[in-house]
């Protein structure tokens, strides 16, 4: 190749946050990476999959609360709201509350992977022609995503976060980013949130290690994504998917197990992998309703009421800026 083609290339590279995050995670004593970069195109697709899963209740479990309480929450989120999705993904979850919304002023979903993103952003407006739909794309952590809210006007803000993504933050950082949340709501503004709730770990266990290996794909998805994208050379089969759950941190684990020694390459930097050693790639926090409450309250957010399932598996919240 080109030097000059090159060294601008690797310039870009190491520009990004996924090079700074990936070489700073496989340098760790424990080597981890941010769950965030498991959905690239690939791996959101996957996911789609890991979704319709008979063994991954999540899903069809917060679906069905969705069915059966849609009216009690949209007259929680009350007219004329403007709802803010981050993470939003295929945006599934949102139409049916957009429909039974009394005159929403917009919808604004934020997701790192725009394919996704762009594609429902048209299913939506195709559906819902006079809602102001204003995709934005990148890392909900981050001030400039939310910059677009303020072309926005709205007489009240209501943030849609289902999924259970919180879960993949912990109780520390989950405190963090809905502080962070709260920061861009004013009084009376809400936040309707989807928690998985403690529960047996053979039933937790099989939702995150599917008898159809969708998630062990996913999981290694990430691995290849390093390969594609920042000149990597790992090796899928040297690695095994592992979920487990840690009933002290009330969360399950999943990781990428390396089944020989050997070593990588990423972008120019060679990593030691021992036999045994792991990557720690995500992290789904489970919560009881009482201890979510505390939680929200540290937050910024007073709980106003939940919905769950008869079996209380997930849940539902709504809480607002008081
Ligand atoms: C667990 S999925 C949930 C998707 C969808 N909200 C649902 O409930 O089915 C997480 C979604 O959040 C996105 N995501 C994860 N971390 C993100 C981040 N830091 N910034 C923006 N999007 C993120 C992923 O791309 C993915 O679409």
């Amino acid at each position: 190749m080109n030097m000059a083609v090159s060294s601008i290339r690797d310039e870009k590279l190491q520009d990004s946050d996924f090079f700074r995050d990936v070489l700073a995670g496989l340098a760790g004593e424990q080597k981890t990476l941010p769950c965030k970069y498991l959905y690239d195109e690939a791996g959101s697709l996957l996911f789609e999959q890991i979704c319709e899963l008979d063994d991954y209740y999540l899903t069809r479990t917060e679906a069905a609360i969705f069915r059966q309480h849609i009216t009690a929450m949209a007259r929680q989120v009350g007219p004329g709201a403007l709802i803010i999705e981050p993470g939003a993904g295929n945006c599934e979850k949102v139409e049916p509350l957009l429909e039974h919304l009394q005159a929403p002023s917009g919808y604004y979903p934020i997701d790192i992977s725009p394919e996704i993103l762009l594609a429902a952003k048209e299913r939506i407006t195709a559906r819902l022609p006079n809602l102001e739909v204003i995709a934005s794309i990148g890392d909900f952590t981050q001030a400039d995503v939310w910059e677009g809210l303020k072309n926005l006007s709205t007489q009240k803000r209501v943030l849609f976060f289902p999924g259970s993504t919180i879960g993949n933050f912990t109780p520390v950082q989950a405190e963090n980013l809905l502080g962070f949340f709260a920061a861009k709501l004013g009084c009376g503004d809400g936040l309707l949130i989807g928690t998985d709730l403690v529960k047996d770990s053979v039933v937790l266990e099989r939702a995150y290690c599917d008898s159809e290996h969708v998630t062990e794909e996913f999981n290694k998805n990430i691995l290849a994504r390093i390969n594609s994208e920042l000149n990597g050379n790992f090796d899928l089969s040297l690695f095994a998917h592992r979920a487990f759950y840690h009933p002290l941190r009330q969360r399950v684990e999943m990781h990428l197990v390396c089944l020989k020694s050997h070593l990588v390459q990423v972008a120019g930097r060679k990593f030691e992998f021992a036999e045994g050693e792991t990557i720690h790639t995500e992290n789904s926090h489970k919560y009881s309703i009482s201890g979510f409450n505390r939680l929200l309250l540290r937050a910024g957010f007073s709980p106003v009421c939940h919905w769950s399932d008869p079996q209380q598996h997930y849940a539902i919240h709504y809480a607002q800026i008081s």
